[in-house]
């Protein structure tokens, strides 16, 4: 599979995360779990956020959504602009129509965000005469067209079905049929893959390319696996307790990674037939959102930490062509 990377840099910028902050609770229980993120998705690109459990990658992404839980999670600070506005200002009713049709999100547990009680068809037709006013009748024949996009078209019974009679890779092609049928400029994938076996693993991915190609959207593509990452995507932000820490195109951080939590990511990268094992190999783990270190959040586990790390927290810093990468030690020698 070959993302057939293009010249991403001309493309047109459709959604900008500017200097998100988002916690929990508050005082000594606040939790930082999103600390000062910048990113930004182009159409027709698929950019990967690569990092551990706990760094912060979902409540991104559902506070892209507007799917984040307002309270618990206060968003402190910080914009996403989406087609030159911001839409954490958008009043509700407004947020609500963008969702789905405008920004749309793939989750990793399928079984979770589809309704058992309602049937494939009647999900899909919703969405659409929810947000695309149609008649019955054109909504179903729409309803159909989608499941063939998504391969799902060999017969009119899986419109017909219900949740629970579908396999695991049916329902993921389901939620990504409901995600994309009103045609949206931006699709979030969360995990979309990591609950299924490597074989159906592969045929999604394959249809998301695809997709991202034929319908033109710029995907968000979360993941913690690298080998996947490395397959499919244009650019890669590695995020670290609640920070971008390295941003670049795919080759760029794969070839050359800069920021000492990149590189032990990628020394760490399972070869083939080790798949879609979790990121587990460097020793520690994120620091919790509510206990981080002082200084760079990676200082813990970072072979190259010295005093400044510390106490500084570095800022992202060009590092060549549409690079970025927070760390001070960038061009210490690298001893392990
Ligand atoms: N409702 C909540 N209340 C308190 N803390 C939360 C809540 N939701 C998330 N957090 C904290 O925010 C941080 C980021 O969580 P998040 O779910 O975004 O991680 P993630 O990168 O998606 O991890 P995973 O790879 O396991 O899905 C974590 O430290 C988590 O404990
Ligand atoms: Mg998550």
């Amino acid at each position: 599979m070959s993302s057939g990377t293009m010249g991403t840099e001309s493309m047109e910028t459709i959604l900008k995360i500017e200097n998100l902050h988002v916690s929990f609770g508050a005082g000594e229980n606040r939790a930082r779990a999103v600390r000062g993120i910048d990113l930004d998705l182009r159409r027709g690109e698929l950019h990967a956020l690569v990092g551990e459990s706990g760094s912060g990658k979902t409540v991104t992404s559902t506070c892209v959504m507007g799917l984040l839980p307002v309270p618990p999670a206060v968003i402190e600070a910080g914009s996403i602009i989406y087609k030159g506005e911001d839409i954490l200002k958008y009043p509700e009713d407004r947020r609500r129509r963008t969702r789905g049709r405008e920004i749309a999100m793939v989750f990793q547990e399928p079984g979770k965000y589809l309704n058992p009680a309602l049937r494939v068809g009647e999900q899909i037709m919703e969405m659409l005469r929810l947000h695309l006013d149609m008649s019955a009748a054109e909504a179903e024949n729409r309803a159909f067209e989608i499941l063939e996009t998504v391969g799902l078209g060999s017969s009119r019974r899986v419109l017909k079905s219900f949740p629970h009679e579908l396999s695991g890779g049916m329902k993921q092609r389901v939620m990504i049929a409901i995600a994309i049928c009103c045609d949206p400029s931006v699709l979030i994938a969360d995990e979309p893959t990591t609950a299924l076996d490597v074989t159906l693993q592969l045929q999604i991915l394959k249809l998301i390319m695809q997709l991202r190609h034929k319908l033109d959207m710029g995907i968000l593509f979360i993941s913690h696996d690298l080998a996947v990452v490395h397959d499919i995507a244009d650019r890669v932000s590695v995020i670290y307790a609640g920070r971008i820490v390295e941003t670049g195109s795919r080759d760029a951080v794969f070839k050359d990674p800069r920021h000492p939590y990149t590189r032990m990511l990628l020394a760490s990268v399972p070869d083939a037939a080790k798949r879609g094992t979790r990121l587990t190999v460097i020793s520690g783990r994120v620091p919790d959102a509510q206990h981080l270190p002082p200084g760079c959040a990676f200082h813990p586990r970072c072979p190259l930490a010295e005093e400044k790390c510390k106490q500084t927290q570095p800022e992202m810093t060009d590092v060549g062509s549409e690079r970025k990468a927070a760390c001070f030690c960038l061009d210490k020698e690298w001893g392990v």
